[in-house]
């Protein structure tokens, strides 16, 4: 089979020919249509990442049929369509992931090839409504995206703001929010992209480029209750800002580095709850496939590339260029 492979630090993904796994006790050997890419595909080749090895099999998003099954597996899943939950060993907790927690392709080989094999605990019936390169775009995002909306509680009436609306989870968080009927908010580096988050039913965009979005926010929309941030970096202290009394902030990733300043008198004043939030639970995956088919959410895909294209892909997600998920076809 065909994979993409890490080599090296700040070197392009290495596309070679490698034998196909079979599946050993309580595994399958999926046949994959389609992957996609993660912000985390990047950073690991870029040297960002905990754990690198080389000569793994990148990508944690994935989508395709399951070709073989291993003893202990039923059957009835042969030839069955899915989706893999590329976060591994969750454990007991819903709090809070195991010590032995792990993400496909790192350390683990990933879904940047033609097949994977994964834990039968790992694969859920692909929502019907999707499409292979739609249902390769969801599983990474949507969980981490459910998760955050979800521990934020965000329902029917919220108004939320999402920042980086570019970005996969971002865009994901929205469409979930949207599903669970939040008013949403939105900022981006680019006019363009803003304009196609309101053709997505934001009702508002603003530049975070902009020193003073958060005072053309608080005018136009009054404070939010909840923000989803992916970013952190200098612009945090504007989240403070606009988030009104008794509000909270969740944060999923760190893009833009650590917030530069706490204004922790915003903090306590105004009675603000942080949340920090990463993947989620085999529950959470379950919810929130549950909830995308409820609501047809479907994934905003930028752009389809071949598994031999897949550096320009990341070229393009290093320049943060993609509205939505980059997707490589498989077959
Ligand atoms: N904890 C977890 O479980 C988890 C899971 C997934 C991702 N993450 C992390 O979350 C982050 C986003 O992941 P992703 O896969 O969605 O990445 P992505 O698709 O590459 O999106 C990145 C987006 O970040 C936005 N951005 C960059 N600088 C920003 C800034 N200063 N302020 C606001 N937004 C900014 C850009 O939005 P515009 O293009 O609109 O400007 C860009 O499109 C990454 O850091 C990733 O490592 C964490």
């Amino acid at each position: 089979m065909q994979a993409a492979v890490f080599r090296e630090i700040n070197q392009p993904l290495v596309v070679e020919q490698r034998e196909t796994p079979e599946p050993n006790s309580g595994e399958v050997l999926v046949r994959l249509k389609a992957a996609a890419l993660n912000r985390r595909d990047y950073w690991i080749t870029q040297g960002r990442y905990p754990g690198i090895r080389s000569g793994v099999i990148q990508g944690s998003d994935g989508a395709g049929v399951v070709e073989k099954v291993g003893s202990d597996v039923d059957t009835a899943w042969k030839e069955k369509e899915i989706v893999i939950n590329p976060g591994l060993e969750w454990g007991n907790d819903p709090q809070v992931q195991s010590r032995q927690f792990h993400i496909l392709g790192m350390p683990a080989d990933g879904t940047f090839a033609e097949a994977i094999i994964v834990p039968f605990t790992a694969i859920y019936e692909k929502p019907s409504h999707l499409d292979w390169h739609s249902a390769a775009a969801l599983p990474l995002t949507g969980v981490t995206a459910y998760r955050a909306v979800t521990r934020a509680k965000v329902n029917e009436g919220s108004v939320v703001l999402i920042t980086g609306i570019g970005g996969g989870v971002a865009l994901m968080a929205m469409q979930i929010c949207q599903a669970l009927g939040a008013r949403v908010l939105v900022t981006s580096s680019s006019e363009e992209k803003l304009h196609r988050a309101l053709e997505f039913g934001a009702v508002g965009g603003f530049l975070y480029s902009q020193d003073d979005w958060p005072k053309q926010m608080l005018s136009q929309h009054g404070p939010v209750d909840t923000v989803i941030d992916g970013a952190g970096g200098a612009g945090y202290r504007h989240l403070l800002q606009v988030t009104g009394p008794g509000g909270c902030i969740v944060n999923y990733g760190a893009t833009a580095g650590p917030p530069e300043t706490m204004d922790l008198f915003k903090l306590f004043w105004k009675q603000l709850k942080l949340i920090g939030s990463t993947m989620g639970s085999p529950d959470d995956f379950q919810q929130m496939l549950r909830l995308g088919s409820q609501n047809n959410v479907t994934p905003v895909i930028d752009s389809v590339h071949s598994l031999v294209d897949v550096n320009k892909a990341l070229g393009k997600m290093m320049a943060c260029e993609q509205f939505g998920k980059l997707v490589i076809s498989l077959s």
